[in-house]
């Protein structure tokens, strides 16, 4: 009896401790000095973050020498992002399973995939091994030749995260294909022709719009409400001052990159373009799965869709209007107009994309498409999630079966 209690409280302590797989790539990395400038972009790049947050991943590093032949590229930060992500695999592959491959050749799916910046396939990277026990990197489209082989392993840590240093950087004419600058982004006509005219609209005219524009090299994340809710919401809007309307805007955008992952994992305040000073016109994230909510003391929004997801700048749709505590009572929500259902919203496939007027060519045409957005959910899943829900149902058990035994 107590024997088995002891056993499944046990259990249940190595459950508990199972659950802090914590890896941190840069940590990894800064032990081995070779390193330091791939470490140093995995940072700037914010891919850092994305590789630390996943629970199933091999990164590809560069040394030294091959990361300065490829920044003699002079490639800009994003087309460097997307380059590196391509060596970001969303699968372990340790030093042994890589010369175990079946059939000799694979194809894996790259966080480059993953993030919807690939077009097709692009993002996904060929593994073979060759004669002698070599094994060759190319991107799927290789024109059948390898150009990055395999080194050696830098660090494992079966079967969370592998580091295989690789010869060069795996090239790739997708992922190096120039990315709109940031401040070359037109924040008002990709907005407007992404679902979300009504706000831009407001944005336009508006001395709101020069703190959005100053921030999007920075880092800027967009809230941007419906078009209904904002019809919905216009007998309010006429009813504040110009100084209101000002800080209602730019209460709607926040001065870092949040990626809708960052959101995901990071619950908690968030202060906006209109924050000046300690909890002022600051929102909280809420994420209970896949879903995010933004909750102001007087209202909540939920996230619908991604407008665009190009670091530094994203932009998200939500389906209210956030109603700060500073402008509103808890009483002027009631009245809100429905608001859109918070599933994330079915986006019009390609409506980026062909459009012939000048605006569109500032419009990167590989922002994230459904598929991404479906694609980052199941990734989500098969890498995060599901891999913690199992240890909770674990924990659960052993502590139910504690109980039991007693
Ligand atoms: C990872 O390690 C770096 C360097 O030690 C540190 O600055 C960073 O905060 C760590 N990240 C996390 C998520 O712990
Ligand atoms: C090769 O195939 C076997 C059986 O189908 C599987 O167990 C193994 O994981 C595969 N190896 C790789 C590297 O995919
Ligand atoms: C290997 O290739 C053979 C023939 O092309 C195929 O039938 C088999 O399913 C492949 N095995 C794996 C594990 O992909
Ligand atoms: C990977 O590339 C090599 C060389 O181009 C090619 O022979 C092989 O079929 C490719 N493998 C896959 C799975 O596409
Ligand atoms: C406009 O403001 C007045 C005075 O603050 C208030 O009584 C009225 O309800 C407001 N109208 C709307 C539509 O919010």
């Amino acid at each position: 009896m107590n024997n088995l209690f002891f056993l499944f409280f046990f259990l249940f302590l190595a459950s508990a401790a199972a659950s802090v797989p914590a890896h941190n790539i840069t940590r990894m990395l800064a032990k081995h000095p070779g390193f330091s400038t791939f470490n140093h972009y995995l940072s700037l790049t914010h891919l850092a973050e994305e590789i630390n947050r996943r629970q199933t991943i091999t990164v590809l590093a560069l040394d030294n020498a091959a990361m300065s032949s490829l920044l003699d590229k002079h490639l800009s930060l994003p087309t460097i992002k997307n380059v590196l992500s391509l060596h970001v695999l969303v699968d372990y592959f340790g030093a042994k399973k890589l010369h175990q491959i079946n059939n000799s050749t694979t194809l894996v799916s790259s966080m480059f995939q993953a993030t919807g910046s690939a077009s097709g396939t692009a993002g996904y990277v060929n593994i073979t091994n060759l004669k002698a026990g070599k094994v060759g990197f190319a991107a799927e489209d290789n024109d059948g030749s390898l150009h990055s082989f395999y080194v050696k392993s830098v660090q494992e840590m079966p079967y969370y995260i592998s580091v295989l240093q690789i010869s060069a950087a795996i090239s790739s004419a997708d992922a190096e294909a120039p990315t709109a600058a940031p401040s070359a982004i037109d924040l008002i006509s990709i907005m407007s022709k992404q679902g979300c005219k009504a706000f831009a609209d407001l944005l336009r005219g508006s001395k709101a719009l020069p703190a959005f524009k100053e921030n999007v090299d920075g880092g800027l994340t967009v809230f941007c409400p419906t078009d209904s809710a904002i019809s919905g919401f216009a007998p309010k809007y006429k009813n504040l001052t110009e100084a209101q309307k000002v800080s209602l805007l730019l209460y709607h955008a926040t001065p870092v990159y949040e990626s809708l992952q960052m959101l995901k994992s990071s619950n908690g305040i968030m202060n906006t373009l209109a924050t000046e000073g300690a909890n002022k016109y600051d929102f909280t994230v809420k994420s209970e799965g896949e879903d995010v909510s933004l909750k102001t003391k007087v209202n909540t929004a939920s996230i619908v869709g991604t407008l665009i997801d190009q670091d530094p700048f994203v932009a998200y749709k939500i389906n209210r209007v956030l109603m700060p505590r500073e402008l509103f009572k808890a009483s002027d929500a009631l009245d809100q107009a429905p608001a859109e259902s918070p599933k994330p919203a079915k986006k019009k496939k390609n409506a980026k994309k062909g459009s012939e007027d000048s605006d569109a060519a500032d419009a990167p045409a590989d922002g994230p498409s459904d598929d991404s957005e479906d694609q980052k959910a199941a990734d989500q899943d098969s890498n995060g999630v599901s891999g913690l829900h199992v240890r909770l149902v674990m924990v659960l058990f052993g502590l139910i079966m504690g109980f039991l035994v007693l």
